[in-house]
């Protein structure tokens, strides 16, 4: 599967992490990567690879060498498709000053605000659930808060909703290698992009004044208007607000049910402690990471785990594997609600770490408060993982609460 030969100074590997088989579980191939080393090419994308927890961390916490201003995604259309930077794609002070507009609301304050909406709406959720026969546990559980969320917080209509769904697993599945010919784009591929033409023709066109007052996406455009962002920037807020929000949190959710059916022991501890309700979310953004990989640009020479990246080389950075790295988590593969990973990379670490985290916290706890407070035993059947590029997580869940 792995040759041993050198490149540079780093082994070199033939695994191709976007089959759908290595997609619905790249677990054995991170173990690989890993264990060749600190920094290993990856021959079939072209690119050298950290997959190691401690390199994984120092290397997004080098934002400042490893840049994100020229694209995190693994082919270049995706990584110069807009030409002014959002938030996620940006370095510096123009990162710093559009941070700092999506953070307001999305801080825990602000949210606490939001608290007692949110959980009558997954209470509700939940308790139409127990005692049912087999449910799919995706559309029914983890989809219902997030795009109900989006669209009552960011103040974006319920007609869009529909569609931001299919944006949001666009737009990561578009960051996946590309076929060197555009004749070669599979239809799959082809198929995103124009939903990300879609996506940028809906935000260019959202009008101001047909905004929910006092919403997130309201006070977007109160900022242009006091002249502290452009509109072009309050646009690109807007997307930052909704596209990285749904798939992420609705996976993360998806993982978290299926690591409590999967692990009944660790759901009879957290039923006897609810005081572990917030170590069992981190740990299961930990043991399951939604997001894969992304990729930074060295915009000088770098060292990871003291091998040699000269300054334009373009590196995959793996949180999934570093979240499962036996030199940092003993029993990696087990979700263990007593673990206590605090330092676990699911949300990433340094300048870029997610701005929404306190927001999947929030859903993810409400959701487990929830079941704690109306289901005695969850059971899941077989489920189907997804084989979006970007994001790993479960697509269908059959499943029932007692
Ligand atoms: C469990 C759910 C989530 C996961 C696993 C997740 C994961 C991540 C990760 C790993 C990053 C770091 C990217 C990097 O280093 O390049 C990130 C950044 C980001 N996330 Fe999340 N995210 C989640 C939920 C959300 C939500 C709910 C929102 C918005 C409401 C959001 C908005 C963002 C934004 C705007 C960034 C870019 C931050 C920056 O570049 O400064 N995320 N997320």
């Amino acid at each position: 599967m792995s040759d041993q030969k050198s490149h540079g100074d780093y082994p070199v590997c033939d695994i191709d992490l976007f089959t759908p088989d290595a997609l619905r579980n790249p677990f054995p191939h991170y173990q690989t990567i890993r264990d060749l080393g600190p920094v290993v090419h990856l021959s079939r994308l072209g690119m050298p690879a950290i997959g190691r927890f401690l390199d994984v961390q120092a290397a997004l916490r080098a934002a400042d060498i490893l840049i994100s201003g020229e694209g995190i995604g693994f082919n270049e259309i995706a990584n110069h498709q807009t030409p002014e930077r959002g938030v996620l794609t940006s370095d510096g002070e123009r990162h710093q000053k559009l941070r700092g507009v999506l953070a307001r609301p999305l801080g825990p304050g602000a949210l606490e605000e939001r608290r007692a909406l949110l959980k009558s709406l997954i209470d509700a959720q939940v308790k139409s659930l127990v005692g049912r026969e087999t449910f799919e546990g995706v559309a029914s559980l983890a989809q219902h808060l997030p795009l109900k969320a989006v669209t009552l917080l960011v103040g974006l209509d319920e007609k869009s909703r529909a569609k931001m769904l299919n944006w949001a697993s666009a737009f990561f599945n578009s960051l996946r290698p590309l076929p060197e010919k555009a004749e070669d784009l599979t239809l799959e591929l082809r198929a995103d992009l124009e939903l990300l033409k879609d996506l940028r023709a809906f935000f260019s066109s959202v009008d101001p004044a047909g905004l929910a007052p006092g919403s997130w996406s309201a006070e977007l455009f109160d900022a242009v208007g006091a002249g502290r962002l452009t509109d072009s920037e309050a646009r690109g807020a807007l997307r930052a607000f909704v596209l990285p929000s749904l798939d992420t949190t609705i996976y993360a959710k998806a993982n978290l049910l299926f690591n409590l059916a999967r692990f009944p022991d660790e759901w009879r501890r957290l039923r006897e402690d609810r005081s572990l309700t917030p170590i069992a979310i981190v740990e299961s953004v930990r043991h399951s990471a939604v997001v894969r990989a992304f990729s930074r640009y060295a915009a000088e020479d770098y060292s990871a785990g003291g091998v040699f990246l000269p300054k334009g080389t373009r590196v995959m950075v793996m949180f999934g594997s570093a979240n499962r790295d036996e030199r940092r988590y003993e029993k990696p593969e087990l979700f263990d609600v007593s673990r206590n990973p605090r330092d676990q990379l699911g949300w990433g670490t340094g300048p870029h770490m997610c701005v929404g985290m306190h927001l999947a916290k929030l859903e993810m706890e409400l959701l487990l408060e929830a079941l704690l407070d109306h289901v005695e035993t969850i059971e899941a059947d077989e489920p189907t993982f997804g084989i979006n590029a970007g994001l790993y997580g479960i697509d269908r869940l059959p499943m029932r609460l007692h």
